[in-house]
């Protein structure tokens, strides 16, 4: 269940009874850290009556002890700066042997035995490796979501690492930005349900659960506004897109209980991220009431020098703890600077208190003063059979099928049918373990991951069919020497499918955006030189981006988008080509036509010459219309929407029935009225199938411009062939409510057009008011 929808009930007790137990739920959900706990209070504060000035410097650094993920190497020695208490927490160390050594010395050595908190990336699990987050996104399915995390919480944490730096819930809506891939796309209604959901799965019911770990919401904030799409780049985002767009999954985490944030390296209105009192202590504290605290991005701190607002460390290190950043990761700028900041009374002392008590309330709650070291005979439960089973389901509903066009191949081409004996396997993706991993792998092995052809090899020898497979050409560059061969093996098979896409190591995540979008190196050359083989061809996309497909869509019968799907991609894969599952997911990104677009998303606002008129009610003389929002040379929609994704049957939508023509905007600001949005959906093709039913509004007449859609609620329900179900949707001050001309958050007197359909650009159509 979705929170802000419901799926309708026939037996009205059971619904209200399913409500309340779920109601309590969530509550407990949001109790897991115990950081109101008064007990851990009086802990805290007694224990930072006895601290020394050096010692509480010491807690607001973070080193890195392993792998650097930044610039500069890190330090490889660091049990003297231990035994000194001059170090809070390390990242990128993992082991349960090698965290406990170093946990060791803070326990017996130090004077005041204050635990160090173990922090590393487990993005997307620990060693099982589930899909990258934006192929999580895209099975628009938040518990399963939330069951991933809770695995990765489990490995990681019986390696000694208690602290994960995700989720990173940055609203996304450019495909050149590398780190795309590592969010839940465009939109922040279900990119707060995402982070909600991973905060629940890593911190469990609580925090001090020796299988929790704590979460982080990351990049504290508007890092994915970047502009040109261009890595680390400065944003500008005006204060009511900020709070509409990019704060509420940080929010939704919060509520969710995360314990930490971390402050992003680009400046927001002019105002680096890690030093924005604005954001990190007006919003995230005050009006928030976060109780957690916020780790800098790798040595964002120092990083204040180059963005121009510091012109030396100390500057820096006050500036970042006086805007409300907590620790200093891997800077060192807080313990080398602070002290005399404090002395010469730069900075009060209450400022480095603050911070300390922040830290201490998350290692109190996180129970590592009662339990600082981990069962070293335990054995691990890495890879453990039930996380590897999730991972393959986690992997088949992240693909979306984008395109099964029965035009192009009768009957379509998907899945692979009876007549299909030899299929060839051609592309560089298609036995590269090491990009089925994809960027941020934390402890993920290549050995674990089942690759395409493994997997079609193991299908074909089952089945007594033939598998050829040709590499084709590299990811990257390379010669087009394989391309003759790779057209040969197309030659001899009834059925191609093609894996090409990304390098996810090179192309994706942090410092890789891209300029170009498209098919790298020669993989467009090996697509077509494929493709006029005249065999039919299924294109598999692996990639942490939406590339511009533009100039392949029509070349191909299929084309299934698959980001990197993790350590069971090939099974996962083979199972819904071959219709032993159905596809599910939907894209939560928006598929541009042109890098040109970018950014491009689907809930902008109208503008005051729409191309919509020309493209949607054009005009009686049928002619285009000039002076309209548009370009002159592509069209303004993407190639395929947010929302969309296919699968092997259809489903058909009634029109939508309101509970209410009419609400009243007091009503609903006062929480006393709400509006049901009923639909039926029916499975009208052969198959089994899983739809995911989403619901878009439109508000007119209100105070500032809204987008021309928002999305706000989905459900993702499983129709058998020929079953049908009464689809429920609750809209109240939460789905209602913006940003409005003053600066308040509610509900304005508006005409409402609610959308209930398949994708972001279609859909049963109604239209409800609100009054005064
Ligand atoms: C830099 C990245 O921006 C951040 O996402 C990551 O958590 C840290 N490095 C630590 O590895």
């Amino acid at each position: 269940m979705i929170s802000r929808s419901r799926f309708s009930c026939p037996f009205l007790l059971v619904c209200v009874l399913a409500t309340i137990l779920l109601g309590s739920v969530a509550a407990l959900a949001q109790a897991v850290a115990p950081l109101n706990d008064p007990a851990i209070e009086a802990r805290v504060s007694s224990l930072l009556q006895r601290m020394t000035l050096e010692e509480k410097l010491g807690q607001l650094n973070q080193f890195s002890a392993g792998r650097p993920t930044g610039p500069g190497t890190g330090r490889s020695e660091y049990g003297q700066m231990i035994a000194a208490g001059q170090i809070g927490s390390l990242l990128n160390l993992t082991g349960a042997t090698e965290t406990n050594e170093l946990q060791r010395i803070a326990m017996t050595r130090s004077r005041l035995k204050i635990p160090l908190l173990f922090g590393l990336d487990v993005i997307h699990g620990y060693r099982t490796i589930f899909p990258v987050p934006l192929g999580l996104a895209s099975t628009w399915n938040p518990d399963l979501v939330e069951k991933t995390a809770a695995a990765a919480a489990r490995e990681a944490s019986a390696e000694g690492v208690r602290w994960t730096f995700s989720p990173m819930v940055d609203i996304a809506r450019d495909a050149r930005w590398g780190r795309i891939v590592e969010g839940a796309g465009e939109d922040p209604f279900l990119g707060s349900l995402m982070a909600a959901a991973y905060v629940r799965g890593y911190q469990g019911t609580r925090l001090d659960n020796p299988s929790s770990i704590a979460a982080c919401a990351k990049h504290y904030v508007g890092y994915g506004a970047a502009e040109g799409g261009r890595d680390y780049n400065t944003t500008e985002i005006p204060e009511r897109l900020l709070r509409d767009v990019y704060l509420p999954p940080f929010r939704a985490a919060v509520n969710a209980g995360a314990a930490t944030l971390m402050s992003a390296f680009n400046s927001v209105n002019e105002v680096p991220a890690s030093a924005n009192s604005f954001t990190l202590d007006h919003v995230l504290r005050r009006e928030w009431g976060f109780r957690g605290f916020v780790v800098s991005d790798w040595t964002a701190v120092t990083e204040l020098i180059e963005h121009g607002i510091a012109n030396d460390g100390a500057t820096a290190a006050r500036k970042g703890i006086m805007a409300g950043v907590d620790m200093d990761m891997e800077g060192g700028l807080y313990l080398n600077e602070l002290a005399a900041q404090v002395k010469s009374g730069k900075v009060p002392i209450q400022a480095v208190d603050e911070a300390v008590r922040r830290i201490l309330r998350v290692k109190f709650a996180l129970g590592l003063f009662e339990r600082p070291y981990v069962e070293e005979s335990a054995q691990s439960k890495v890879l453990d059979p039930a996380h590897v089973e999730l991972a393959r389901t986690a992997a088949e509903e992240s693909f979306v099928l984008l395109k099964n066009d029965a035009r192009s191949v009768q009957p379509a081409l998907l899945p692979l049918g009876a007549g299909v004996r030899t299929i060839a396997l051609i592309g560089p993706l298609a036995d590269s373990a090491g990009d089925m991993v994809g960027a941020w792998g934390a402890k993920g092995d290549p050995k674990d991951a089942v690759t395409l052809r493994a997997a079609f090899e193991d299908f074909t020898a089952k089945r007594q069919m033939q598998l050829l497979y040709a590499k084709g050409t590299e990811i990257i560059g390379g010669s087009d020497a394989g391309i003759a061969p790779a057209v040969d093996v197309a030659g001899r098979a009834d059925v191609v499918v093609l894996a090409l896409g990304e390098n996810a190591g090179e192309m994706t995540a942090e410092a890789a955006s891209r300029a170009f979008i498209n098919l790298p190196g020669l993989q467009q050359k090996l697509l077509e030189a494929v493709a006029a083989t005249g065999k039919p061809v299924v294109l598999v996309v692996f990639s942490g981006r939406p590339l511009v497909l533009t100039s392949v869509v029509d070349k191909v019968g299929a084309i299934v988008q698959a980001w990197y799907p993790g350590i069971q991609a090939g099974p996962a894969l083979v199972r819904v080509l071959s219709g032993e599952a159905n596809f599910s997911g939907r894209l939560t990104v928006t598929m541009p036509r042109s890098v040109g677009q970018e950014p491009l998303y689907y809930n902008h606002l109208n503008t005051g010459r729409p191309a919509g008129r020309t493209e949607l009610t054009r005009p009686p003389s049928g002619g285009n219309e000039k002076y309209v929002s548009r370009y002159i040379d592509e069209q303004n929609s993407g190639l395929f929407p947010f929302g969309h994704g296919l699968s092997y049957t259809r489903f058909e939508y009634s029109p939508i029935t309101l509970s209410s023509q009419s609400l009243s905007a007091r009503g609903l600001n006062s929480g006393s009225q709400a509006l049901r949005v009923t639909v039926e959906v029916k499975n009208v093709g052969g198959r089994d199938g899983v739809e995911v039913v989403q619901l878009y509004i439109r508000q007119r007449g209100t105070s500032v411009a809204r987008p021309v859609r928002e999305l706000e609620g989905f459900q993702r329900i499983p129709l058998r062939a020929g079953e049908s179900m009464r689809v429920e949707f609750t809209m109240s001050k939460k789905e209602l409510a913006f940003w409005n001309i003053d600066m308040k958050e509610v509900v304005e007197p508006a005409r409402v057009t609610v959308w209930v359909g398949h994708d972001s650009q279609s859909g049963s159509q109604a239209e409800f008011l609100i009054t005064e």
